[in-house]
């Protein structure tokens, strides 16, 4: 019972260290290992086949089989749940879906995101096999094509108690991503780690976000995924085995299954359960520029002449909570801001956009009749209550605050309201929503927390500060559809939700929402950064694992602060980072104030836009490099080779980029807004693979109306490049690519110097070949007009 390898020994004292006795209290095996057992494999560990529920028969319901599942003797838990029902749901051909919930009392369950889930079918022959072990219950999930088991949670207890709720499975293979937000390679390390997730405004064992899912491939080019939809806090165990233990503090357990096959198919598959995420606006894809410490209008103006004077690309300039009035947000300040409305028209003019942030503790200590946002809400009863009913005050920046309880749409429509009038007074083209986690100076409230399971249950997950409500509410708070505990990984994506619909309403084009919390679901509404890196090496480099893996987690419009938020950057990091940050989707320059004592000595005017001055200046020359590379196109080296390393010259001024053979990526000259650069002529560059064969695609629309997909407001062309001709298919055109002009083909690989090159039936004359770079310039260079084609 207890000859278990070491590396699969589950854990039987999660909740707590246990001595020998109290392990074998327990019903488990204590083997003592010769290095400690602090971190790595346990002492204390489930023997084969440990006691638990018992399955009854499986019955068919409406959406798949149900069974009961019932234990005999309690667990070592407190408020153990004696019953559960297992509901299995094949619900697409690559997608199951599971759930154990309790039976006898309704616990709470995720709202919102599943919400969009479309009906279930009949499913045929789906690529998954659910076996079940019926006494201790467990269930065996396999890839039918292969029989690979994919998970077997036989391998130890299913425990399920009020607080506490835990299950163990096996992994096909240690190739494991996800399980975020966390500054972590791509790949967990399954080395006796841990993750928790539970939000947080601190680069620390918790992080802003938490996704519950993760992607493991599976060694042949196959994966498969596996959500857990649970916002309660969780901490997930990996193990060498490979294996894997959920844990979480409440609610019940809902498990997706995604069988892919391929990994992009797994993605997809979870974003289907989660929504889709929404069409960005263009000029979000743009460059942004933002730093907490633009004290002024006059300063924020002078960034962007400055910016404008060099020729550096700028679509967004960002105010940071300088702008309001004693740090309260939905005012500003009348001194330094007060013509606030005016820059930002200015802005417009320009072709660019604005965007300020947007905190959602809303100041409770002003006069009363003095701001409106918290006398109105007040009114309207939005603000979270402590246990027993009264406003819960925490501090934040403005000092005492109240926090909105978004899963209340009374709090919904006055969010909506208060960015209304904002909108009337000051135009923001979108909402930065910061602090969301939501972030709590003090820890609980100013008034501490009571004491009580809610806030100190049986088991705390491995957060930072030790305590659930370190550095957010007491989570004994009560909110519209439960209580903090329940909620808080969910405060922004509602706050998302929210501000989302408000700026829907207001505007009318794609809202722009930069979120710093996150839980699955909110890249339907919202962008996301990586929240305070350090301006070092390592945060730039975690930056691109962090990036990647938000495209996982459905929120693909995503970066890091560009030359890092904290401390002081260097030029040549953050000609790097900027390199880099050209492709992030969402590519912001952001960074904390300098220190108080420089800014208080900038009396005037002219010393302060020095100081800012300075930081604009490393960034012009990181810009410049970007500038430089779009000319240094044509220094291209032929490279052939296959499975080998290739190092290539990066000097400080140059970033490589790689194409990938067979691809066809259309382009645009640069501008100083995207507004302009989206009226360039495009060039298409073709990289021609071995076979000769190149594919691409342009999905264009106006950039910024809302739902020109689904009203066919777009165009979509398919290039194709094969040996003897280079092909454009428009799959659907519509006016929306009234005047733009392919100016140039450049096709790369190309073997042999073309003796003719024609176009629309007609000879091209000037195209060029060179046999050094095979590179062939205006090569099929048809000037044509979409339009005509
Ligand atoms: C914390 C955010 O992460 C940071 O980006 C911002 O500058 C500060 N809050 C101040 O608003």
């Amino acid at each position: 019972q207890c000859g278990i390898a070491v590396e699969s020994r589950i854990d039987c004292g999660r909740d707590r260290s246990l001595s020998r006795a109290d392990c074998e209290g327990r019903g488990c095996c204590y083997v003592p290992l010769p290095q400690s057992g602090l971190g790595g494999p346990p002492w204390c560990f489930y023997p084969v086949r440990y006691p638990g529920y018992k399955m009854g028969p499986l019955l068919p319901t409406e959406k798949g089989k149900r069974a009961t599942l019932a234990r005999s003797e309690p667990s070592y838990l407190p408020r153990d749940i004696p019953t559960l029902q297992l509901d299995v749901m094949p619900e697409t051909l690559g997608r199951l879906h599971l759930s154990l919930k309790d039976p006898a009392s309704p616990r709470y369950e995720v709202p919102f995101v599943t919400s969009q889930l479309r009906g279930h079918k009949d499913i045929q022959n789906p690529l998954y096999d659910v076996d079940f072990q019926p006494d201790p219950f467990g269930f065996i999930v396999r890839r039918k094509s292969n029989g690979r088991v994919l998970l077997n949670t036989t391998i130890g207890p299913l425990l399920f108690a009020d607080q506490y709720l835990q299950l163990s499975t096996s992994m096909a293979s240690s190739v494991i991503s996800g399980l975020g937000e966390h500054y972590t390679p791509i790949t967990l390390d399954l080395n006796w780690s841990s993750v928790s997730l539970w939000n947080r405004d601190m680069a620390s064992a918790n992080l802003y976000g938490s996704h519950p899912f993760f992607l493991v491939q599976e060694g042949d080019g196959q994966a498969h995924g596996v959500f857990l939809l649970n916002s309660n806090a969780m901490e997930v165990f990996l193990q060498p085995a490979p294996a894997l233990t959920w844990v979480t503090v409440g609610g019940i357990l809902d498990f997706y299954i995604f069988l892919g096959p391929s990994p992009q198919s797994v993605v997809q598959q979870y974003h289907e359960v989660i929504g889709y995420p929404m069409m960005p606006s263009y000029w979000s894809l743009g460059f942004h520029l933002c730093r907490w410490g633009y004290t002024s209008t006059n300063i924020t103006r002078t960034v962007v002449q400055l910016m404008r004077q060099a020729k550096i690309p700028l679509d967004v300039q960002w105010n940071d909570l300088d702008y309001a009035d004693q740090r309260r947000v939905f005012t500003f300040d009348p001194q330094r801001f007060g013509d606030l409305p005016q820059m930002v028209e200015e802005f417009h003019q320009l072709g660019m956009k604005y965007v300020l942030i947007l905190d959602p503790g809303i100041s409770s200590a002003s006069p009363p009749g003095s701001y409106k946002p918290f006398d109105d809400g007040l009114k309207r009863g939005v603000f979270i209550k402590n246990s027993t009913g009264q406003i819960l005050i925490g501090k934040v920046w403005p000092g005492p605050t109240a926090f909105p309880d978004f899963t209340n749409p009374t709090t919904q429509d006055w969010w909506m309201d208060c960015i209304r009038v904002f909108h009337s007074k000051v135009p923001v083209d979108g909402l930065w929503i910061d602090m969301n986690e939501p972030s709590n100076f003090v820890q609980g409230s100013v008034d501490g927390c009571p004491d009580s399971d809610l806030e100190k249950p049986p088991y705390t997950p491995g957060v930072i500060g030790g305590q659930l409500n370190s550095g957010t509410l007491c989570v004994s708070a009560q909110q519209y559809l439960s209580n903090h505990y329940n909620l808080h990984n969910l405060y922004g994506l509602t706050e998302a939700i929210a501000t989302h619909r408000a700026l829907l309403k207001v505007k009318s084009t794609r809202p722009f929402v930069l979120s710093r919390s996150s839980f699955p679901g909110l890249g339907r509404f919202s962008a996301h950064w990586t929240g305070d890196v350090r301006s070092d090496w390592e945060q730039l480099r975690f930056s691109i694992p962090g990036v990647l893996l938000f495209g996982l987690y459905g929120i693909p419009l995503v970066g890091a602060d560009v030359c890092g938020f904290g401390g002081d950057t260097t030029e040549e990091l953050c000609v790097r980072w900027t390199q880099l940050g050209a492709f992030y989707p969402f590519m912001r320059n952001h960074n904390d104030r300098p220190n108080a004592v420089r800014y208080q000595s900038t009396s005037s005017q002219t010393a302060s836009i020095a100081v800012t001055g300075r930081e604009v200046s490393s960034q012009m020359a990181s810009i410049a490099v970007t500038g430089r590379v779009e000319s240094s196109q044509t220094a291209s080296i032929a490279v052939t080779g296959k499975g080998q390393y290739i190092l290539f010259p990066a000097p400080l001024d140059t970033i490589n980029i790689h194409v990938r053979e067979g691809s066809i990526i259309p382009q645009q000259l640069p501008a100083l807004t995207t507004t302009a650069s989206r009226r360039n002529p495009f060039t298409l560059i073709v990289a021609l693979s071995v076979g000769n064969w190149a594919k691409g695609e342009l999905f264009w629309d106006d950039g910024e109306s809302l739902d020109t997909f689904e009203h066919g407001h777009y165009s979509y062309v398919l290039f194709f490049a094969q040996e003897v001709q280079n092909r454009v298919n428009f799959v659907k055109l519509n006016g929306s690519l009234d005047g733009l002009v392919l100016g140039e083909v450049r096709v790369f690989g190309v073997q042999a110097s073309p003796t003719a090159v024609w176009a629309n039936g007609q000879k091209v004359h000037d195209f060029s070949y060179s046999p050094d770079t095979k590179v062939c310039n205006k090569c099929l260079c048809f000037i044509l007009i979409f339009k005509m084609c």
